[in-house]
């Protein structure tokens, strides 16, 4: 069974616009790199709003793990809360991930969220901390920080939470060619670590290696 299915989803913003997604199928397997691709515009941040459970197909289904996912069953807190575990995901924007007074409390709040301990969640965020070499930054806010720093924070506050399944819209946007270069390593790594990838990117050179299987979207006339 596919970790991840989609089935013939159709997703519009609003009933007066052309859908964003029409008919898109797409099959997942645990441990699994996919790239996705596309011009501006294609609905590659949309489909991974579906994927997270943050937008709804008006047509069509979603299943993760064999489980449909709908609204009425993310309303349910334990089974959303499980649903969200299992997933990490790196918005495009950074910008709408931070809210933390600090650096460190900002990679430390899903940690915390899944009640882990405060020593083991001290021992994850200096961990995530060290993939970025952000010590330094521990105690800013997230607020002040660069574009690049901005990408960095929320990624190593993704992957504090070490989910199975990692999406990730962008990463490499923003970021200088050493951290770009760090990303690849890591995302190599998850992968091997048996993680399930899927990746929008406008990089191809991020995926070489990487990807299993590469998907475009494309923008209707
Ligand atoms: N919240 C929203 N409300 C209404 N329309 C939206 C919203 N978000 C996106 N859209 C529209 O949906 C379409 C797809 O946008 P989306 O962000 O999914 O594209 P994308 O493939 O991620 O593009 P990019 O490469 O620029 O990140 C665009 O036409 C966009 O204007
Ligand atoms: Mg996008």
């Amino acid at each position: 069974m596919p970790l991840i299915e989609l089935e013939n989803i159709t997703f519009s913003y609003s009933p007066a616009e052309p859908p964003v997604l029409r008919e898109v199928s797409l099959s997942v397997e645990a441990g699994e790199c996919l790239a996705l691709l596309g011009d501006n515009g294609a609905g590659k941040s949309t489909l991974f709003r579906i994927l997270n459970g943050l937008s709804f197909p008006q047509k069509g289904s979603y299943r993760f793990d064999g489980a449909e996912i709908t609204a009425a069953l993310l309303k349910k807190q334990a089974r959303a809360k499980r649903f969200h575990q299992r997933i990490g995901y790196l918005f495009q924007n950074p910008d709408v991930m931070l809210f933390s007074a600090t650096v460190w409390d900002e990679i430390a709040f899903g940690p915390r969220q899944l009640g882990l301990s405060e020593a083991e969640t001290e021992g994850r965020v200096r961990d995530c901390m060290a993939l970025f070499g952000l010590e330094p930054l521990a105690e800013k806010a997230p607020y002040h920080l660069s574009g690049g720093q901005k990408k960095q924070v929320a990624l190593a506050a993704v992957l504090a939470l070490n989910p199975e399944v990692l999406i990730l819209d962008e990463p490499l946007a923003g970021l200088d060619r050493k951290t770009g270069a760090r990303l690849r390593e890591l995302l190599t790594g998850l992968k091997q670590a048996g993680k399930t990838l899927l990746i929008a990117t406008h990089e191809p050179a991020l995926l070489e290696g990487l990807a299993d299987r590469r998907i475009e979207l494309t923008v209707e006339a």
